[in-house]
């Protein structure tokens, strides 16, 4: 299958560790040119130097905190540098909790960095595809899209949102070569699957290792998956192999969502 993303240039938001890293590395064998976006500027440095090609790629930093700050950062860098082929949004998830007690500011720092971010980005970056005759906007998001998860009641609503969002655009933009799709990542062996997992034990009194085989034990292949296997993911929707894929929620979860 020939994929033809040598050349592109990607944006690869919160990409300094888990699955914002394995996926500007994955583009990156494939020949893509990336821009890495983070908060910590030395992570971004580390990165850079690990990712093949290193003289194509860079980064900015960047808080999803402040929308207008992140895209105005973006959109300088356009005028100076290129343009981008595909966006990779994706930044931290929100707080854990059940959502009886969450609270509005919770809610609201949800919604600007994963849905003002988002969409000032997907604005920001879609001129140039346009004119590209070809677009790739991918969103991180989770499989409580499609069912929510016990414990994260903010998350769950604001990734229902981030779904609704990214179908909608799917459909202003598609006759553009432009897509528009949600990669739905189970539970992933990253930082943040650390930490929700060591919240998850506390409450239930059990050790880590309990709770994390409690964990892998929901989905069918009865483990978490690697950041690398969501990266793969990412990599095959943002090629021309995948051009008649658009508004799909795609579950990468070793089988735990149970609904179709
Ligand atoms: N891991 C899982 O099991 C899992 C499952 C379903 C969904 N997800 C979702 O997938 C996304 C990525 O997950 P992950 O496990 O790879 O997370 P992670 O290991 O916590 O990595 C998050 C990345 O985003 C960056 N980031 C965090 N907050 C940011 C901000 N305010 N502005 C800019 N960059 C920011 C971090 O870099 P800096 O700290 O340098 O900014 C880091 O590179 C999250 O939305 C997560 O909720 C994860």
């Amino acid at each position: 299958m020939e994929l033809n993303l040598k050349g592109k240039n990607a944006l690869v938001c919160g990409s300094t560790q888990g699955i914002g890293k394995s996926t500007a590395t994955a583009l990156a064998l494939e020949g893509v040119n990336v821009t890495l976006v983070a908060r910590n500027e030395e992570k971004l440095k580390q990165v850079l130097q690990e990712l093949p090609n290193t003289n194509k790629h860079s980064y900015i930093v960047a808080d999803f905190s402040f929308p207008d700050d992140l895209n105005s950062k973006v959109i300088s860098f356009i005028k100076e540098q290129h343009g981008f082929h595909i966006l990779v949004n994706n930044t931290g998830g929100p707080k854990g909790g059940n959502i009886l007690e969450a609270t509005i500011p919770e809610f609201e720092q949800a919604f600007t960095q994963h849905i003002k971010c988002n969409h000032l980005l997907a604005q920001t970056v879609i001129p140039f595809m346009k004119t590209e005759g070809f677009g790739r906007i991918i969103n991180i998001v989770s499989t409580s899209v499609k069912e929510p998860i016990p414990g994260l009641g903010v998350s769950n609503t604001i990734r229902a949102a981030v779904g609704n969002w990214a179908k909608t655009l799917a459909t202003e933009v598609g006759a553009l070569g432009i897509t528009v799709n949600n990669v739905l990542p189970g539970f992933t062996d990253t930082e943040r699957i650390a930490e929700i997992t060591k919240a998850n034990a506390k409450k239930e009194g059990i050790s880590f290792d309990e709770m994390s085989q409690i964990m892998k034990s929901h989905a069918p292949a009865k483990r978490f998956a690697k950041p690398e296997e969501i990266a793969n993911a990412v990599v095959f929707l943002a090629s021309e192999a995948a051009a008649y894929i658009t508004g799909i929620n795609l579950p990468v979860d070793g089988g735990r969502t149970k609904s179709l």
